[in-house]
């Protein structure tokens, strides 16, 4: 089969169609990856070239989402960035200990952030007076988090405590694989949502994570997902980035920082 070669103004507009669907800027460094994670996909439609590829995402919304799942970032893993853990453990859990506790993981991946502060809440707070969401523009992977199942090294960042209360050894077909209690299950939701709107119908949380992901933004797009993330916080309510990023050049009147990465929502 003849290599087929992505050309700099097809490069271009992926670029201009990703930025537009998803807000990520890809820089130009990233050509040879969009070619090799979508090279597969003019294979399975037997094109001849990556601009066959683009007509066929302008009338076709399915595979549009597809080379959006294929273009995302999905890293994550269980209790990354423990300081957060430790912070929703001996704040955010004992300040909600009397109201329900409604956490988001905004940009959820497979589900590993959701699911490590589920391990938590669900150690201290009755079942009946918690929730998380998790939700990800990526429909794959949120697919995965529904499941909850794992490779087994994976396990490896979860607390004793909670790996042995809430973590299931596959077997058989799942060997080397590990499952999420489904006690769970009942308080955890997973959806495709996009960051770059408003997102109004999933209500308002107490806790909400956003993590490793404001670093794929522009600070213009960084501004307006930060606001529209904010929107859903209650007053009172935390909001967590990730160590490695902040808002700096942002306009955040809205929050106070209590901690490196930590933010509450003041008014
Ligand atoms: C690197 S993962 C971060 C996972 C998790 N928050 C963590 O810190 O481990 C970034 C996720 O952001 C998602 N993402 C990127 N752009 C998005 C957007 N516009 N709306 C919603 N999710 C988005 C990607 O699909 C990816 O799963």
């Amino acid at each position: 089969m003849a290599t087929i070669i992505l050309q700099n103004n097809e490069f271009v507009i992926f670029q201009k169609i990703i930025f537009k669907e998803a807000g990520i800027t890809l820089s130009d460094k990233k050509k040879i990856l969009v070619q090799s994670r979508l090279l597969k996909r003019v294979h399975f439609y037997k094109l001849n070239s990556f601009a066959d590829y683009l007509r066929l995402i302008q009338i076709n919304k399915p595979e549009l989402n597809e080379m959006i799942n294929l273009l995302t970032t999905n890293e994550t893993y269980f209790f990354r960035e423990i300081e957060h853990f430790e912070f929703l453990q001996k704040v955010v859990i004992l300040e909600n200990s009397h109201n329900k506790l409604r956490v988001w993981s905004a940009a959820a991946s497979v589900g590993a952030e959701a699911y490590s502060a589920a391990m938590l809440i669900d150690s201290k707070i009755p079942k009946n007076r918690w929730e998380i969401l998790g939700t990800d523009i990526n429909s794959e992977v949120i697919k995965k988090a529904r499941i909850g199942l794992y490779p087994e090294k994976w396990i490896d960042k979860i607390p004793k405590v909670l790996r042995s209360k809430y973590c299931l050894k596959g077997r058989g077909q799942h060997e080397g694989k590990f499952l999420i209690d489904r006690v769970l299950i009942p308080n955890i939701t997973f959806q495709t949502a996009n960051l770059l709107e408003n997102n109004k119908n999933l209500g308002q949380f107490n806790l909400i994570f956003l993590r490793n992901v404001l670093i794929y933004f522009d600070i213009e797009t960084k501004q307006k997902v930060v606001d529209n993330v904010i929107n859903r916080l209650e007053i009172g309510g935390y909001f967590i980035i990730s160590l490695t990023e902040n808002l700096n050049m942002l306009n955040t009147p809205r929050l106070k920082q209590i901690q490196t990465s930590v933010y509450q929502r003041v008014s």
